[in-house]
């Protein structure tokens, strides 16, 4: 049975997604959800569902990102975690954490990639006019929104759609997409998956 940790700053849907997908035949549990804020939402989440949960405030380290990543690594250690889903994790991990956790590590995306890396991808596919915008699981690798994709999942633009708009219709898809493409890593296909 894999191990699986899940890292979030937020209110942790994608994080209720995961955990919820993560019973019977399903070839791995949830074991930690682990947060750089103590007071974001989807950790009370996590603990109304029993999972264990913890937080390295990433403000105690005054930018010393390692220092703030050696403290990270300790919760994830303790809990046993074989693979790691980053799920809203807001804050730029290094090559140093990125390497310890290579090829266990997945993010998921709210973009096609290859478009749209970084922040504001709704506003940036409305504003570019695209057709079609979407969601995207990925292996973490040092450079940011850039590893090997396993899964994407898309969505029609609509005339008139707002960023807000936008991302609620990703959001459904990402909490169809983040469960299919780790129960399939869980299993150790790496094939890509197209949901549309
Ligand atoms: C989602 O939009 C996801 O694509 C991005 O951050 C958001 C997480 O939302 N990585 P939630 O905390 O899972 O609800």
């Amino acid at each position: 049975m894999k191990r699986v940790a899940i890292l979030l700053s937020g209110g942790g849907s994608n994080m209720v997604a995961l955990a919820e997908s993560m019973t019977g035949d399903h070839p791995a549990r949830p074991c930690l959800v682990l947060s750089n804020d103590a007071g974001a939402g989807g950790l009370a989440k996590a603990r109304a569902r029993g999972i264990a949960t913890a937080a390295v405030d990433h403000r105690a380290f005054g930018g010393n990102r390692s220092a703030f990543e050696d403290e990270l690594m300790k919760p994830l250690l303790e809990a046993g975690a074989d693979i790691v889903c980053l799920a809203g994790f807001m804050r730029v991990l290094t090559d140093g954490f990125v390497s310890r956790w290579q090829g266990r590590m997945l993010n998921i995306h709210p973009s096609l990639l290859p478009k749209y890396k970084g922040l504001h991808t709704h506003l940036r596919a409305l504003e570019a006019g695209d057709s079609e915008h979407g969601c995207t699981v990925h292996e973490v690798t040092a450079r940011l929104d850039d590893g090997p994709i396993l899964g994407q999942a898309r969505v029609p633009v609509l005339e008139g759609d707002t960023p807000e708009g936008l991302a609620a219709r990703v959001l459904v898809q990402e909490h169809r997409l983040y469960p299919a493409v780790l129960r399939r890593f869980a299993e150790g296909d790496r094939r890509m998956l197209r949901l549309d």
